[in-house]
């Protein structure tokens, strides 16, 4: 077990450094940005049915989910289609409407979720055309879908998500893009960029691993921390929410993740000297406001730690810790942001003496509803 965890002290870990690996390994063969080429093979016969799709329902559950409400901003924001994104336990007991040129595309890391495959099969009745976005080559879910596109991260041992939701969300930005080329809702212009800046991914990935001493800094003085609050917006928003819900799955602690702007509906009257909050504070479209929640949060004593983007100068005069990323293209933010979070709660479950591969209740995939 020593070997295969190739000398990291648990499998999360590795797993965790392996992404610019891993992410690189979802994007191979399938693109080429020196001449702007991209090839989803999986769904080749498809891909102008996406394109001209009306709507596209994304099943699926936990981490996979998540990677899908990444995905709803991409889909609409690149190739203007609307999406809806259903927990998968909740979509197979409603009767959910199915119309004409509707998709389905279900996530799942190990292709096996009882849920997701059930709402596959409720879809199929329904007569809609079933996109998979999988990691498990053979798996159910893999096999009861007409199409798809593996997202190839390799074994994911621990259970807690994280190379497998770099590899769902690299995968679901690559449909996006090519949805929005053939729809021709981006320029040729943006359409390259995106492909340029994909290709650097793996590398801003291995810088912000790189900084991993000083997010175990970070980690040791929130080890006894009761709550976390985490919050981002646009994008941002979804890796909030993965970042609470890595920390619960690992640490036990008590994480919400919370789009920024709906602090002040409720999670606002929780803030106090004793609450960290975790801003997702990027430099893009919703930078100014962020900013603004964040001095709100100050303003109660919140302690604060923003993931910043390399460079800013102004967070660091307003918050008690940062973590620099290094800058992105907007829509590829999450594949950068996320990884600090994965660290920061693995960090935390190793100070707290937690087993963070096999956490207490919890199955990496759960076969039974
Ligand atoms: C379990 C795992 C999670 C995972 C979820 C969905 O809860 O512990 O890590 O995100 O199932 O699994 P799937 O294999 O369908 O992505």
């Amino acid at each position: 077990e020593t070997i295969e965890k190739g000398g990291y002290d648990h499998f999360m870990l590795k797993e965790i450094f392996e992404q610019p690996r891993s992410i690189a390994d979802s994007m191979r063969g399938r693109l080429r940005a020196d001449d702007a080429h991209l090839q989803l093979g999986g769904l080749r016969n498809y891909l102008d049915k996406l394109a001209d799709s009306k709507r596209i329902v994304i099943v699926g559950c936990g981490t996979s989910w998540h990677a899908g409400l990444v995905a709803e901003y991409l889909f609409e924001e690149l190739a203007r289609i609307n999406v809806e994104v259903e927990y998968a336990s909740e979509f197979r007991y409603r009767n959910p409407v199915i119309k004409e040129k509707d998709i389905v595309i279900a996530i799942s890391q190990s292709g096996e979720t009882a849920d997701t495959l059930a709402a596959i099969e409720l879809a199929k009745s329904k007569g809609a055309l079933i996109f998979g976005v999988c990691n498990v080559v053979g798996s159910s879910i893999a096999r009861a879908t007409d199409a798809g596109a593996y997202t190839h991260a390799g074994p994911e041992i621990g259970v807690a998500s994280t190379k497998a939701f770099t590899a769902q969300v690299t995968v679901l930005t690559l449909m996006a893009i090519e949805a929005a080329q053939r729809k021709g809702t981006i320029s040729e212009e943006l359409y390259r960029q995106l492909l340029i800046e994909l290709e650097t991914i793996p590398a801003k990935v291995e810088r912000v691993l790189q900084t991993a001493e000083k997010i175990k800094e970070i980690a040791f003085i929130f080890t006894y921390a009761r709550n976390f609050i985490y919050l981002g917006r646009g994008l941002n928003f979804p890796v909030a929410l993965e970042g609470a819900l890595k920390l619960k799955e690992i640490s036990y602690i008590h994480a919400e993740g919370y789009p920024a702007a709906e602090m002040k509906h409720g999670p606002i009257a929780l803030i106090d000297e004793d609450m960290p909050v975790v801003f997702l504070a990027t430099k893009d479209s919703s930078y100014e406001k962020i900013v603004s929640n964040i001095q709100e949060v100050k303003a109660r004593k919140g302690r604060v730690i923003a993931i910043i983007t390399e460079g800013d100068t102004l967070i660091p005069t307003m918050v008690d810790f940062v973590i620099e990323i290094p800058k992105t293209h907007e829509m590829l933010t999450p594949l950068v942001s996320v990884i600090p979070l994965q660290l920061l709660s693995y960090y935390i479950a190793v100070m707290r003496g937690r087993n963070v591969d096999q956490p207490r209740n919890l199955a990496k995939s759960v076969t039974v509803e």
